[in-house]
């Protein structure tokens, strides 16, 4: 007969737990615990705050436009942003060309109170800028082409003793520039393509008195210009886009609404549709699918952005950027996604943000380190777009490399 009030089962259940009533072990376990949560703190902490540069979180949210009933998609990507080297010189409205070795050259722009003759270039490999040859005139708001020869040409601008007409060649080999043909007509702010064939045309521009509707063609085999018909509208601030069937598409420019295609074989210009708003100041970046994203604008109160089709030669509005921008930088990457960096809107934007062209939406993706507008932004050999000076507050030297996920 068994006398015991509990079964021996239930006996064992409670010596199993006596241990836990003796005072040491309480407190050993008690340490345990907290030491775990320190660690599990600790590492979290090391994650996500010193860590960071290296992680990328993306979360989804959806609002939708009941008006015009089309769903907004925004995803945020962060942490993509690297600063690198700095500028030798601070500087802004400068121009860069990447060269066929994959080094970036930075010409000119506005110092703290003066136009530029320094060049400096930008090794990818090493991360650091040094001082190139520099330029036989100071210049802003000129142009920088990479030609098929290697060279690099810069044209115009604006300098301390007026608006230029002297064009300059850059041997990277050499690290020399040489004065090379003038153009017909002074002018800054202008535009320039490197053609299919080769030559470089240069669209409008502004010469102090007037918006400029010549255009000029230089041919890199006899380094000489000459005249091609010129445009219908008068344009500065404005884009030239190449085409993937080698015509020019030119965008507003001057606050303009309209834009026009050129045809390199007849040199005839045409109009093309006109967009819902006039912009100056914008971007215009043509898609894998070779349609044309153009962004912003200084007379873009909406942050809408419009699509040229060159097939049916049509403009379409799509969403656009978060951000209103103007003066601000456009990199196509690897992937298709477009990267709008900086520029300026009611003050000078850190915000970036990419337009997926397969889904049509918008992502957030990581603030740079710096706010800055007229700067330059150059898709470096391996995907890399980097950033480099830019204005706010005064000219700057620092430079960032964004690297796409
Ligand atoms: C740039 O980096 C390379 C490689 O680290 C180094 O040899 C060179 O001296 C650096 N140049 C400057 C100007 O810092
Ligand atoms: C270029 O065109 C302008 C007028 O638009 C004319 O004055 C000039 O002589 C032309 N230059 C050449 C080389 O044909
Ligand atoms: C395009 O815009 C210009 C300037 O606003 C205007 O003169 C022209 O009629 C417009 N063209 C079309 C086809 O709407
Ligand atoms: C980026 O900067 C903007 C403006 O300063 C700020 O509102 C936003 O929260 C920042 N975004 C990130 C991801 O840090």
């Amino acid at each position: 007969m068994n006398s015991n009030p509990f079964s021996d089962t239930t006996i064992r259940k409670i010596e199993r737990f006596q241990w836990w009533h003796q005072r040491r072990t309480k407190l050993i376990f008690i340490i345990l615990i907290i030491l775990t949560i320190l660690i599990i703190s600790l590492s979290l902490i090391l994650k996500f705050v010193i860590l960071k540069p290296s992680k990328s979180k993306i979360t989804t949210t959806t609002t939708t436009t009941t008006t015009t009933t089309t769903t907004t998609t925004t995803s945020y990507q962060q942490y993509v942003w690297r600063d690198t080297g700095n500028l030798v010189n601070a500087r802004y409205r400068h121009a860069a060309s990447v060269l066929n070795d994959g080094r970036v050259l930075i010409t000119g722009g506005l110092g703290s109170t003066y136009q530029l003759r320094t060049a400096e270039l930008y090794d990818p490999s090493a991360g650091n800028w040094t001082l190139t040859g520099n330029m036989n005139i100071e210049r802003e708001f000129h142009t920088s082409s990479t030609l098929t020869n290697g060279k690099v040409l810069v044209v115009g601008g604006e300098a301390s003793r007026g608006y230029q007409n002297t064009a300059e060649l850059y041997d990277p080999s050499t690290g020399v520039w040489t004065v090379t043909d003038s153009l017909e007509y002074a002018r800054s702010e202008h535009a320039a393509t490197v053609l299919l064939d080769g030559k470089i045309l240069i669209t409008g521009g502004y010469n102090g008195r007037d918006y400029l509707d010549s255009a000029e063609l230089f041919d890199i085999s006899t380094e000489t210009w000459r005249n091609t018909t010129s445009m219908n509208s008068g344009r500065e601030h404005h884009t030239a886009s190449l085409l993937q069937d080698g015509r020019v598409l030119v965008v507003g420019g001057s606050d303009s609404r309209t834009a026009e295609l050129y045809d390199p074989l007849t040199e005839a210009w045409k109009y093309t549709g006109n967009m819902t708003i006039g912009r100056q100041s914008h971007t215009a970046t043509v898609l894998a699918n070779g349609k044309v994203l153009v962004v912003g604008g200084s007379h873009d109160p909406t942050s809408r952005a419009e699509l040229y089709d060159p097939t049916t030669e049509t403009w379409t509005v799509i969403n656009g950027p978060k951000d209103i921008r103007f003066d601000h930088t456009a990199s196509v990457l690897t992937n298709g996604q477009v990267l709008i960096a900086g520029g300026y809107a009611v003050d000078d934007l850190i915000t970036t943000e990419l337009y997926d062209p397969s889904t049509g939406n918008w992502i957030i993706t990581g603030n740079m380190s710096h706010t800055r507008t007229d700067h330059i932004a150059a898709t470096l050999l391996n995907g890399n777009v980097l950033v480099a000076g830019g204005y706010d507050r005064g000219a700057k030297n620092t430079a960032e490399l964004y690297e796409p996920l």
